[in-house]
């Protein structure tokens, strides 16, 4: 289920502080604590939704409040001041919710100045009611670099010619330190600490991007201190500054992710990287992304997983878009741990176009795959869409030609193996597309006339099989080693 309600109805809620509060109303306010709720004025809806009080920080005197709208996707979390919050309906933490927050900070509310015309409050379940084309992703501002970073990029730059599919590429990365934090981000977030629920890397330099991270990541502590943090974009080891990132790119030659590339057409390319070979790649890919993974913990192992990382080439290199990992062997028949694309390219395809690499992949492995779980809501969203597609066009190429009446009888299982989508992920498609129906004991298809004019392949991303030079691993039975057939 898509836990994040969409945006609703606006309203026009002045924001307009009120003064010290009523002492009446302050004396009956419980302290202000971590696992408080509150209701606070949101931006993008421009009204006041319940949030609860996640951590609490004074800077220059003044505090601030890391608030979670409830309902609401973690990415919109962020720190407000009290000035943006309803304090008349202030609650206590619940008794379960407190005992998990006795170290956190008390705040007597007649100490804090002022609070914001109570408002009429959206309530999260109005907003999960009305139904949303599209997921608020809240402050991910992303934008191109100012002139100066413009130079660095051209003096980090070096004239990059495309290379033959064939030429070698260089196996490793400069060696670089290992990063304290390792893993593929695929083990289910836990939500036990109150720390890791606090965004803790205020923006990243990505390439020719900044983006503002959306989730807590564990990068050294040391880094959560910079205003932001400059990752190298072809082995994304990070620098506290730019001067840091600037020696570093005199070292590190590499301008594609290091790995071999396994699939070109045009500008768009996929290196694949061993995590067992590639630690510090595959740590610091885990890192980046958990920036913008919020329902998955890092793992401390990264030997068990393939990367595929995707890149776009221009005249500076292999530019990253976003990579999604992969088991060597999964007994659950997962064909994909983690996706992730970086938010400068998100929402032109390029999820849908790694999902679809994925499942080739399975094709030549001849097997059936599924995303790990949980998926998020971006990674359900995405997901629905491609097995949409993709079992419509398995129809479509089965649909009765104009002398026939009937379509061939298919099963779920041909559905299955003709995708390489695993039965339920079929199941879970017709449903949603409202195509399948149980009768008299076996379920049919009935699809209305216009369902494929709706689903024409308009996609500018496709994977074409004929660009990818790629064995599937075999285990050899006698070191259990993966290797290339
Ligand atoms: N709002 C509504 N629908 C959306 C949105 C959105 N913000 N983003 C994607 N979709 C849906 C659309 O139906 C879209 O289909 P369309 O192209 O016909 O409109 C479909 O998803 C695919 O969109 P893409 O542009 O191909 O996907 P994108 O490149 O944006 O990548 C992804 C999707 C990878 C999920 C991205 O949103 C992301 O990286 N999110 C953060 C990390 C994450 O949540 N990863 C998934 C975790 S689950 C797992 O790892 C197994
Ligand atoms: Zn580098």
């Amino acid at each position: 289920m898509v836990t994040e309600p969409a945006p609703t109805k606006l309203t026009d809620t002045p924001l307009e502080p009120i003064g010290p509060l009523d002492t009446k109303v302050v004396q009956c306010l419980p302290k202000m604590t971590e696992g408080c709720l509150v209701p606070v004025y949101m931006d993008i809806q421009q009204a006041f939704v319940p949030a609860e009080i996640v951590s609490i920080r004074e800077i220059n005197g003044v505090h601030e409040f890391y608030i979670h709208y409830v309902n609401y996707n973690r990415r919109l979390d962020e720190w407000v001041t009290v000035d943006r919050m309803n304090l008349k309906e202030l609650t206590p933490p619940s008794s379960s919710s407190s005992s998990s927050n006795n170290i956190s900070h008390e705040i007597p509310v007649t100490s804090l100045p002022r609070t914001v015309q109570p408002s009429t409050t959206t309530t999260a379940a109005a907003a999960a009611a009305s139904g949303a084309a599209e997921l608020p992703l809240g402050n991910t501002t992303t934008f191109f670099l100012s002139d100066d970073a413009d130079s660095l990029n051209s003096d980090l730059s070096r004239a990059a010619t495309l290379p033959s599919l064939t030429d070698p590429l260089p196996a490793t990365a400069t060696p670089i330190a290992p990063t304290i934090a390792r893993g593929n981000g695929n083990a289910h977030h836990s939500g036990a600490h109150s720390i890791t629920k606090v965004k803790n890397i205020n923006m990243i330099h990505l390439g020719r991007y900044f983006i503002k991270p959306w989730y807590f990541s564990p990068y050294p502590e040391e880094f959560t201190a910079s205003s932001v943090v400059y990752i190298c974009e072809f082995c994304l080891k990070y620098c506290k500054d730019v001067e840091a990132l600037k020696r570093h790119r005199t070292k590190c030659t590499l301008f594609h992710p290091p790995g071999n590339e396994i699939y070109r057409n045009g500008t768009i390319s996929f290196f694949e990287i061993d995590g067992r070979k590639n630690k510090s790649y595959a740590h610091n890919i885990c890192l980046l992304a958990k920036l913008f993974l919020d329902h998955k913990t890092l793992y401390y192992d990264t030997d068990p997983f393939m990367f595929y990382i995707l890149t776009e080439f221009d005249a500076q290199g292999f530019h990253i878009v976003g990579y999604f990992s992969k088991d060597k062997e999964s007994s659950e028949d997962y064909n994909l741990s983690c996706i992730l694309t970086l938010p400068p390219y998100q929402k032109k395809g390029y999820g849908h176009f790694m999902i679809e690499f994925s499942y080739t992949l399975s094709k030549l492995e001849g097997k059936i795959g599924t995303p790990e779980k949980p998926l998020s809501d971006l990674g359900l969203l995405s997901y629905r869409r491609y097995w949409s597609e993709a079992i419509l066009q398995t129809l479509l190429k089965h649909k009765p030609k104009d002398n026939e009446t009937d379509y061939p009888s298919l099963s779920i299982n041909d559905l299955s193996e003709m995708t390489a989508i695993k039965k339920e992920d079929v199941l879970a498609a017709l449903q949603n597309l409202n195509i399948i129906r149980y009768h008299q004991g076996s379920y049919v298809l009935s699809i209305p006339k216009d369902l494929f004019d709706s689903y024409q392949d308009k996609r500018r991303l496709r994977v074409d099989a004929k660009n990818l030079f790629w064995t599937p691993r075999v285990t050899t039975k006698s070191t259990n080693q993966f290797q290339s057939k």
